[in-house]
């Protein structure tokens, strides 16, 4: 007997949505990635393969845990790309995506929380640690993207 019949089926649901909003992740980045290459933006285009690789990894440890519960993995649809024609605007669109991830794990961990399922408590906490340390480091980059406010010019005398 596998270990899934002692697991919450929702606490399976959470996982696999999980994987689908990571596969999701590895795709945009992977995409945007190339977006970047293609403007001739070399450093940005690093950090878009950079956090490619960190959500493969996540993707990599769903697919492990939901193995080792006996159940074959099974991500849905993935979410469709999304682009902007400028950094800022891919910036932007991916505070939306970590949130998301953020908003996902901390429902899976409150949900584990109640119903004492500590083994896989501990599974979505770290992985909420991640995306909220992931939509940090994008508002950081975002806010670097936009600079100062332009105060100066608004305020200068005509
Ligand atoms: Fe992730
Ligand atoms: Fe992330």
């Amino acid at each position: 007997m596998g270990m899934s019949a002692t697991v919450h089926p929702r606490v399976l649901a959470y996982l696999g949505r999980a994987l689908s909003l990571e596969l999701s992740a590895v795709q945009q980045y992977m995409t945007q990635a190339s977006l970047a290459e293609a403007w001739g933006d070399r450093e940005a285009a690093d950090r878009f393969r950079h956090e490619t690789v960190e959500e493969m990894q996540h993707a990599e440890r769903i697919v492990a845990r939901m193995i080792s519960l006996g159940v074959a993995p099974g991500a849905s649809q993935l979410r469709t790309v999304d682009t902007a024609p400028t950094l800022e605007g891919l910036l932007e669109r991916n505070t939306e995506l970590e949130d998301q991830l953020i908003r996902h794990y901390a429902e899976a961990s409150r949900f584990c929380q109640q119903i004492q399922d500590s083994e896989n408590l501990s599974f979505f906490e770290a992985l909420l640690a991640e995306e909220q340390s992931h939509g940090r480091e994008v508002a950081a980059w975002l806010a670097d993207q936009q600079g100062p406010m332009p105060v100066a010019l608004a305020r200068a005398p005509r």
